[in-house]
């Protein structure tokens, strides 16, 4: 069982190093993937940091390298690189830029798949579930943020594998990608081993937001500080710091990044000043958010200040998050 996860592993490894060489090396690869990344803006140091390659366009490509190798076909399915459908095998990912995803280790354990046509689905395509790759387990960018977040003692939370580039690009370190889904558990197990502070840093948009919105709460009942940074409408991290370049983009993060109770508060509060009845509705579902807060000290500011901006009796307040808290035992 540890030998197979073994030969996976390995058989991973060399995936990337054939994805990274076949982009460097490869007229396709140079001319489409490697001008993909350069059209993007990223440099050299970024590229080989996260081991950045790509897959050639063609059926069997990888497969029939790894074969001439030695690794086993099996091993191969199992790992997700190739597809084993009636009696026909070929790999899974063809003519996409290829992001490996590492452990907390290095040791690269999936793919996230772009593809470079416009309106291509999936955008992108990435490994499934196997024996090696636990996907709520694991962040992209833990590898090479693990000590940058333990330095800075914080953690931006982004939603992409581009935003991670480009933030390491803009000299910024300390972060990682949820790769677009809420976060679980594991995933705030693994940054906390690391940090007690996340910044949300999600797109943009109604999606980004609601987004952060509704993921949180379970970031608070771990116990740890979460902050927001809102981007402008249509923008993610990675087009926004393209936009204003690396300092300002510092800047605008140091400027912009908000308690996320308060964030919550404020947000939901608009539109419903003058409706009683959404202000009541948006009341529960921030004493909700408070109630999880495990450090009583850290609750009772937050009552205190939400008591402010709600216009309602802190003590109601209390109450009511005591109420919710018995209930869901
Ligand atoms: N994602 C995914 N499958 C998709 C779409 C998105 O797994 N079909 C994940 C990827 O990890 C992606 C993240 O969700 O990086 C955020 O999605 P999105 O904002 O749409 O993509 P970007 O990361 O901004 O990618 P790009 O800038 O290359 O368009
Ligand atoms: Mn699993
Ligand atoms: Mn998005
Ligand atoms: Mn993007
Ligand atoms: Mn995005």
């Amino acid at each position: 069982k540890q030998e197979r996860k073994e030969s996976m592993m390995i058989a991973l490894n060399y995936a990337k190093d054939f994805f990274v060489e076949t982009m460097q090396k490869n007229e396709e690869g140079n001319a489409v993937g490697l001008g993909y990344f350069r059209e993007r803006g990223f440099n050299n140091q970024i590229i080989s940091k996260f081991d950045l390659g790509y897959s050639l366009n063609e059926w069997n490509a990888l497969e029939q390298n790894a074969l001439k190798k030695g690794y086993q076909a099996d091993i191969l399915a199992a790992a997700g690189l190739i597809m084993q459908k009636n009696d026909r095998q070929y790999d899974r990912f063809r003519g996409r830029v290829m992001f490996p995803i590492h452990d907390l280790s290095g040791r690269v354990i999936a793919f996230g798949a772009r593809t470079l046509k416009k309106d291509d689905k999936p955008k992108y395509l990435n490994s499934p579930e196997t024996e090696v790759y636990h996907k709520s387990d694991v962040l992209y960018g833990i590898f090479q943020g693990k000590n940058p977040i333990r330095l800075k003692d914080n953690c931006f939370l982004v939603e992409g594998y581009t935003d991670v580039l480009a933030m390491h690009q803009a000299g910024i370190e300390n972060v990682v990608a949820s790769s677009g889904t809420a976060l679980t558990e594991g995933q705030i197990k693994l940054i906390k081993r690391f940090t007690n502070n996340i910044t949300v840093l999600y797109d943009g948009d109604e999606a980004g937001i609601n987004a952060s919105l509704r993921g949180t709460d379970l970031i608070l009942e771990q116990g740890l500080d979460v902050r927001v940074v809102l981007f402008p409408e249509g923008h993610d991290p990675d087009s926004y710091c393209r936009e204003v370049g690396s300092q300002r983009f510092g800047e605008y993060l140091e400027a912009n990044a908000k308690d996320f109770i308060l964030f919550k508060t404020e947000s939901l509060l608009k539109g419903a000043e003058n409706d009683p009845i959404k202000r009541a509705n948006v009341t529960r579902d921030i004493v909700q958010s408070i109630s999880k807060i495990p450090d009583p000290i850290k609750q009772s500011v937050f009552y205190k200040e939400c008591s402010r901006l709600l216009g309602i009796e802190e003590e109601i307040l209390v109450d009511e998050g005591r109420k919710l808290k018995s209930k869901e035992i």
